[in-house]
């Protein structure tokens, strides 16, 4: 038996282990308060305790006698590593409390290996467990002892590497959402680390897109304002090829965009709009009214990932375009179903992919022809026509919206 004071409680050792929420340590206090102490505190040889500061802190608290082992190790860093090890077996830990214990026990791996190597003499890794050993024999030896070290932390608080390396990325790159992972159930590993990588891509890419330069040829006229105000030549354009905003709010902008079409739209020349599906009929009937002809519905079929449409029990597979003609259609033959290719959304929240504007503007007009995009957004239409060698205006009024969609069109197209 140990007398109480004759225990010395290190700091950093007490730091090593995560506390106990109020819960836990009232649990604990009850067990020993009424079955005793099961478990001793385990001390070193010069009577610091390693493992058992909360049943000390209790067992004080309650006058209880405690009981004690002793345990020794050869270094200091084993006995720091024990010190966390056997907390870890003991507790029931979250994601984030799993990973603060990986943060501290891979340093101590990683300087334990490299002693190791120095008594040894010999090339670091040659005699670790082939359980441990990963698919790095062409990193240098530091990457290799992180690597190995980051490995056996993770194995130790029972996480696996990849959600550990996950977690270590959030916290570098925002410290903040780290703290949250499994705090609510909406952010788990998965989650934050998507978040990271979703701003991570939109950076690489904002950054690719402000080397670009903007040289556009005189054939491609960009407007940064409301279509409803861009004067366009009556009768001069072959095709506008264009996605408005689609929630049942923005309506009123189809009406606009009929009355336009119907002016600038020469004979024979064709609209094209992505719609909504919920809103197919009553375009249709908006469009009539200024004299275009409904043609055909066109269907872009998804390839990346599609949604679901709950109210309605739908899993959309597809996206809509419905074509209008202004006189009689004097293209060639087009399919009305393209398979599209999935387009990221990192540069517009609504971006599509050039698959199907390259080919109903290549099928529906022909070089030198005015190509007209209302709502131009990042500039998809655009780089089709440019490709293409039609002539294009595009506008886009990106006024109500922080992200300058107009400037990563201009640079788009340009270099295109
Ligand atoms: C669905 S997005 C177009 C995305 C585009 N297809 C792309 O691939 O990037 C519609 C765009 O129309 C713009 N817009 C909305 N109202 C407008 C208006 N009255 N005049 C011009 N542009 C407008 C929005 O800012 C938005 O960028």
């Amino acid at each position: 038996m140990i007398i109480l004071s004759q225990l010395i409680i290190n700091p950093t050792y007490e730091k090593m282990i995560p506390a106990l929420t109020a819960e836990e340590y009232d649990s604990l206090k009850d067990s020993i308060k009424n079955n005793g102490l099961w478990i001793p505190i385990l001390v070193n040889q010069d009577n610091v305790i390693l493992d058992g500061h909360h049943r000390y802190k209790i067992c004080k608290e309650l006058g209880i006698k405690i009981k004690h082992a002793v345990r020794t190790f050869p270094t200091k860093l084993d006995e720091e590593i024990f010190v966390i090890e056997c907390n870890v077996k003991r507790r029931q830990l979250d994601d984030l409390g799993k990973h603060k214990i990986y943060e501290k026990l891979k340093p101590l791996y990683k300087q334990r290996a490299k002693l190791k190597q120095i008594e040894a003499g010999k090339k670091y890794g040659e005699n670790h467990p082939k359980s441990l050993r990963t698919n790095d024999h062409k990193l240098s030896s530091k990457e290799k002892e992180e690597s190995l070290a980051s490995t056996q932390a993770a194995n130790e608080v029972n996480l696996s590497r990849k959600k550990a390396q996950r977690m270590d990325h959030v916290k570098e790159q925002d410290p903040k959402l780290y703290e949250q992972i499994g705090q609510t159930d909406k952010i788990t590993v998965n989650k934050a680390y998507t978040i990271i990588r979703k701003k991570e891509k939109r950076k690489l890419r904002e950054k690719e897109i402000k080397k670009l330069q903007v040289h556009l040829p005189k054939s491609i006229q960009l407007y940064n304002q409301q279509f409803q105000t861009l004067k366009v030549k009556p009768k001069s354009i072959s095709l506008i090829f264009t996605d408005p905003p689609y929630h049942d709010k923005f309506l009123y902008l189809f009406e606009d965009l009929a009355k336009q079409a119907g002016i600038v739209l020469r004979d024979g020349g064709s609209l094209v709009t992505f719609v909504g599906q919920g809103n197919i009929g009553k375009i249709i009937i908006i469009m009539e009214k200024v004299g275009l002809k409904f043609h055909w519905p066109l269907v872009i079929k998804h390839t990346g990932p599609s949604a679901s449409v709950f109210g309605k029990k739908v899993l959309v597979g597809c996206k809509i375009m419905l074509w209008f003609v202004k006189g009689k259609y004097e293209g060639e033959f087009v399919s009305d179903i393209k398979e599209s290719k999935f387009q990221g959304k990192e540069l517009h929240e609504w971006a599509q992919s050039t698959v199907e504007s390259d080919y109903y503007i290549k099928y529906m007009t022909i070089p030198n022809e005015i190509i007209y995009d209302p709502f131009m957004g990042s500039g998809t239409t655009g780089i089709s026509a440019k490709k293409l060698n039609r002539q294009f205006i595009g506008c886009e009024d990106n006024s109500k919206d922080e992200n300058d969609y107009f400037t990563i069109a201009q640079k788009r197209i340009s270099n295109a």
